[in-house]
């Protein structure tokens, strides 16, 4: 696959880099869509078992949609690449893969929207974050309002997207938006290391609760807690729950098929 704004290496653990440095990795139509791309092509691997995204350069991991692009856009232009910015990070949330986020330096508006739609986000001590839409007499666009109150509560939420303020790695690790704080040099290996150990596990389980677990932010709670009894009973379809549990019993670890 040959793109121009990102770098795509596939690989049991794959890695997704926006690679438009001299923007700050910002994210225009052209790299959203050959986001999509790279998500359609993971969907339909079963050899990717996780998905790390990250950014070029060591400054910004996505300084937010393309400023410069959007100040050229009409108002149906705008609901347009709202729409495509959604359409992409629904579909990351939609792999049945882990994703994680390495962010490696600025994650502002579009780019704090896309770590804000990987399942967790590992963060270099130099990472900046913030909601700085209002400042451009904007708001979010690509689904901040609804995923990052969603992550670390309404309140803090509101006071972000309403002042704009950016926040740094170990606040962003206090409200729980982090998963982990590293060296700037060794981001890229811990996310590695986190994605090998989840690689580890069975990837029909880690499916169902990856479905789950988006279930409490898509639905309503007795519907979620449904949903969690057929994932649930979904697993006990599969070689790997037999596997599990009788490698638990017999005292060895499993060998998992991921069927
Ligand atoms: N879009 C387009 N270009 C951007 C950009 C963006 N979001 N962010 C940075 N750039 C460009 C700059 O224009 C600059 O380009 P030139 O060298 O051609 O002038 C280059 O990247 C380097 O940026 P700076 O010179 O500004 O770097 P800095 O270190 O002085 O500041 C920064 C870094 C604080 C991140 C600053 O660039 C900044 O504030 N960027 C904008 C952040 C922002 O507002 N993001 C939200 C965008 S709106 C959005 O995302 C809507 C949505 O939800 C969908």
């Amino acid at each position: 696959m040959d793109f121009k704004n990102i770098i795509f290496e596939k690989a049991a653990i794959a890695t997704l880099t926006v690679n438009r440095p001299t923007a700050l990795n910002a994210l225009n139509r052209e790299v959203l869509e050959e986001m999509a791309r790279v998500i359609r092509e993971v969907r339909h691997d079963a050899s990717v078992r996780v998905l790390i995204v990250t950014g070029a350069g060591d400054k910004a991991f996505v300084a937010g949609a393309d400023i410069a692009a959007m100040a050229k856009m009409s108002a149906v232009d705008g609901l347009d690449f709202s729409r495509l910015g959604h359409r992409v990070m629904e579909s990351f949330e939609d792999l049945p893969i882990p994703v994680i986020a390495a962010v490696n330096g600025f994650a502002l508006g579009g780019g704090l929207e896309l770590a804000l739609a990987c399942d967790l986000i590992v963060a270099s001590d130099k990472a900046r974050f913030g909601q700085p839409e209002i400042n451009l007499g904007l708001i979010p666009g690509f689904g901040g309002t609804q995923r990052l109150p969603h992550r670390i509560g309404h309140n803090k939420a509101r006071e972000l997207i309403m002042t704009g303020d950016m926040f740094d790695a170990k606040t962003a690790l206090e409200l729980g938006l982090v998963n982990q704080v590293i060296a700037p040099d060794a981001l890229i290996e811990t996310a590695r290391k986190l994605a090998e150990k989840i690689a580890g596990k069975s990837a029909v389980a880690l499916r169902q609760a990856k479905a789950a677990l988006r279930a409490a932010f898509t639905m309503e709670e007795d519907a979620g807690l449904r949903f969690e009894q057929e994932a649930f009973g979904v697993t006990f379809g599969s070689a790997d729950r037999v596997e599990g549990t009788s490698a638990f019993v017999e005292k060895r670890p499993p060998k998992w098929q991921h069927k």
